[in-house]
């Protein structure tokens, strides 16, 4: 199985890197993994042009393609994003809007899709009290998972969280997800 853990915030070394290492770290030996922050890859915003639903390919040069071919490979997804603004963080929506090639909003039927099967929990996080900023981020990966044929299992969100000190107490929490998350299924 292999496990694609997806920071989607800018930043390689706070509470969200923290979660997704957690669930990595959890995750079971036989099973391949990687974690990627989204910051550190060169992702430029999608221009609008449109040229992907003719040529079935983006015109932006930069690292999206690689990125997909992680996103490709992987069997289940982890995507995480804290809060910025009530909403996901700008990486984590030019991300999004550069899948557009790979999704079934783009209407050329033999444009680039990814393999069937695969599945996708997600996580939010925010520093204030009230859970509906996470609910939202959950729902726009929800609906990205909808658009790329990937199935959106979980979501699971935690509040009040600062840094990354405060992710301390949810790790039983986050082991446990590993467990329920990353269990061999039957293909
Ligand atoms: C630019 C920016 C905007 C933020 N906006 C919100 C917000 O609207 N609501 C909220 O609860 N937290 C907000 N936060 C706080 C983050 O969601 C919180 O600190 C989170 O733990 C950051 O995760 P990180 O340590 O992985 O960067 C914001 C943080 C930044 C940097």
């Amino acid at each position: 199985m292999r496990i694609l853990l997806l920071n989607l915030s800018p930043k390689n070394y706070g509470a969200t890197q923290e979660i997704l290492k957690t669930l990595q770290e959890a995750a079971p030996k036989e099973a391949e993994t990687e974690l990627v922050c989204l910051g550190d890859w060169d992702i430029r915003y999608c221009k609008g042009c449109k040229a992907c639903y003719k040529i079935r390919a983006c015109v932006v040069q930069d690292d999206m393609r690689a990125l997909m071919d992680k996103v490709e490979a992987a069997d289940v997804l982890v995507l995480a994003a804290p809060s910025y603004w009530a909403d996901v963080p700008g990486v984590c929506k030019s991300f999004i809007d550069r899948c557009t090639p790979y999704s079934d909003t783009n209407p050329d039927p033999d444009g680039p899709r990814l393999r069937a099967g695969k599945r996708c929990y997600g996580i939010a996080l925010r520093t204030g009290v009230r859970p509906m900023e996470c609910e939202h981020i959950l729902g726009t990966i929800e609906h990205w998972c909808g658009h790329m044929g990937i199935t959106f299992s979980e979501g699971v969100f935690f509040c009040q969280i600062e840094g990354k000190s405060d992710i301390t107490p949810h790790k039983p929490l986050l082991r446990e997800k590993a467990g329920q998350w990353f269990k061999k299924t039957e293909k």
